[in-house]
């Protein structure tokens, strides 16, 4: 098949992109510089130019394909504090790319988040969309509306599926959350969590990761929700201590209050518990994740050596 990708260039789709190559796909990769255009052409992948603010030109590239993994999402803008225009423009490109492949059954996979979905227990795939969308005013309601989006997609004949990840997608290379939480107990001088930290989050390998979103590109149902999970739920505290022993840092405890003023933009999601299943992911589609654990990870020094 012909994937169209976007944010093929980024922690995910790097992956995504050589995995799709692998089994044979030929993959289009959207690239908004030609940094990001290089290392696609690099990787064997077709490059289309352009941006994720720019829904017509995805639209065409949709038009052209045989299927799309929409990866891309503005993080840059959202860091910076306009999580609220990152959201909508990541809703304009849904509704441009959908419409694009309307009647025509192709396969649309947009990639979602799961933070704080868990309530007591970890969340399956069944949970938490309907009601998280309702909460417009917060970056998981937000992106959930556009989730819901995307699934409604199949009323007209596109085979649409949201691929949730959990916090961490880690591995050596990892820019996400793991690695700003190793930056900000080196600045700190501690590894902190919020309260005891047994608040838990879910975790997956990146190449567990870009195999389940080529598994769910080639053969999911449409309307499926899929968690691609690992590890259910890994206790704050006890990623906290296994950071501080490796750093040889003291940890903490922080306050709520406290933990946005050491956290920054992470503050907010840090104490939230995460934890997540994938049995339904499993069994519908023979996944089994086979990278290191989150733990195992950590172990290993590519958290700590690239950081100065
Ligand atoms: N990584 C995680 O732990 C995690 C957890 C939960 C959910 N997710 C979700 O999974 C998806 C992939 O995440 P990721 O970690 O792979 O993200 P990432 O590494 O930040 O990559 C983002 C991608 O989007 C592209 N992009 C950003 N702004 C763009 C723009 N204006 N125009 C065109 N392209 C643009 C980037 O291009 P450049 O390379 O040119 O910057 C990059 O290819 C996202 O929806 C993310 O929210 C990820």
């Amino acid at each position: 098949m012909q994937i169209f990708v976007t944010g093929a260039s980024g922690w995910i789709g790097s992956a995504a992109v050589a995995e799709l190559l692998e089994s044979g796909h030929h993959v289009v990769g959207l690239a908004r510089s030609d940094t990001s255009a290089e290392r696609l052409e690099a990787a064997g992948a077709a490059v289309q130019r352009g941006d994720l603010t720019d829904p017509a030109n995805l639209a065409a590239a949709a038009a052209r394909s045989d299927g799309v993994l929409h990866l891309g999402f503005q993080h840059d803008v959202a860091w910076r504090g306009d999580f609220v225009q990152a959201a909508a423009n990541e809703r304009a490109a849904v509704e441009a790319m959908g419409a694009a492949l309307a009647g025509s059954d192709r396969p649309f996979v947009l990639a979602s988040g799961m933070i704080g979905l868990a309530r007591g227990r970890p969340a399956t795939e069944d949970e938490g969309l309907a009601a998280t969308a309702q909460v417009r005013n917060n970056p998981a309601g937000l992106r959930a509306a556009t989730a819901l989006l995307a699934l409604s997609l199949r009323g007209i004949g596109v085979r649409s599926r949201v691929l949730r990840f959990p916090p961490t997608v880690h591995g050596d290379g990892d820019h996400g959350f793991i690695r700003t939480l190793v930056q900000l107990a080196r600045e700190r001088g501690v590894a902190a969590y919020v309260g005891e930290g047994t608040n838990r989050w879910a975790a997956v390998h990146r190449s567990d990761a870009a195999r389940l979103a080529r598994l769910a590109l080639e053969s999911a149902p449409a309307g499926s929700v899929l968690h691609a999970v690992a590890d259910e739920g890994v206790a704050l505290h006890v990623i906290a201590e296994t950071m501080a022993r490796h750093l040889e840092l003291p940890t903490a405890s922080l306050s709520p209050a406290q933990a946005v003023e050491h956290f920054g933009h992470l503050g907010h999601f840090v104490g939230l518990d995460s934890a997540s299943t994938a049995s339904s992911t499993r069994a519908l589609l023979g996944w089994e994740p086979k990278g290191p654990s989150l733990l195992e990870d950590l172990e290993a020094d590519h958290y700590y050596r690239h950081v100065p």
